[in-house]
């Protein structure tokens, strides 16, 4: 995958680690925006049930993080969440921002490296990372995005995992060995996601339940344990 170099910092490693796998240029953000109704209806009914089995006192700030180009901020700013978005794309921002402007909706978007952002340890109440884990090879980098996510929230991480048992990734799989091209997703399974949490003082708290073999997709949510 190819990354517009103008939105990329070139002298941090951590930013040229995960960028050449994922994203961030203007195209890729316009694209984003047309993404095809149904599949954004279910994505967004995921995140609506995630959200929903949260408790109801105690969740007010929410980071969304990667914010791409708007839909979750969107949706989280219309059920009366406190949000902040950020991604590393210029564009996906300026497009966040516009999609809550357009609306009427409070929120922030700002420019941030996902993986070593500026916010003080549990500044949000929760945050959000839809879309991005499975971008991610390495097990070090896997933690390293999950470190942060804990690190900035001071109860909840809701986060997205692609299912290694899902006729997707198995096909995916089959391809490679048949064509050995390299694969451009690396699913996780639940347990090696609640490692990854453990590591950092969060526990599973709850998923969306949907089958892990007919769907890729998956939603988990960790809560802090310390
Ligand atoms: C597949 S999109 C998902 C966006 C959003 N969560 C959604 O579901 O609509 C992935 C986004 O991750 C952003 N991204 C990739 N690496 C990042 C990093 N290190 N820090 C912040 N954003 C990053 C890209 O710019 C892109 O907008």
């Amino acid at each position: 995958m190819q990354t517009e170099q103008s939105e990329i910092d070139q002298s941090n490693p951590e930013t040229l680690s995960n960028s050449a796998r994922v994203k961030s240029d203007a195209v890729s953000a316009e694209l984003y925006t047309r993404r095809k109704p149904r599949k954004h209806r279910s994505e967004m009914q995921l995140v609506e049930q995630a959200f929903g089995s949260l408790p109801e006192d105690g969740v007010e700030t929410v980071l969304d993080a990667p914010c791409g180009v708007g839909r979750l901020c969107v949706w989280l700013a219309q059920h009366g969440y406190r949000v902040t978005g950020v991604d590393l794309g210029e564009s996906a921002v300026k497009l966040s921002q516009d999609a809550l402007r357009q609306r009427g909706l409070p929120g922030q978007v700002e420019i941030h490296n996902i993986m070593a952002m500026d916010y003080a340890d549990r500044q949000f109440d929760c945050t959000v990372c839809f879309r991005l884990l499975h971008h991610f090879e390495k097990p070090e980098e896997k933690n390293r995005l999950i470190g942060e996510l804990c690190r900035v929230s001071a109860r909840f991480v809701v986060i997205s995992y692609f299912s290694p048992m899902s006729v997707t990734a198995l096909r995916r799989r089959l391809r490679r060995r048949v064509s050995g091209r390299p694969l451009k997703q690396y699913p996780d399974s639940l347990a090696a996601l609640e490692q990854y949490f453990t590591q950092h003082g969060f526990r599973l708290y709850g998923e969306v339940k949907r089958s892990k073999i007919l769907h890729s997709l998956q939603l988990a949510i960790f809560e802090r344990t310390s």
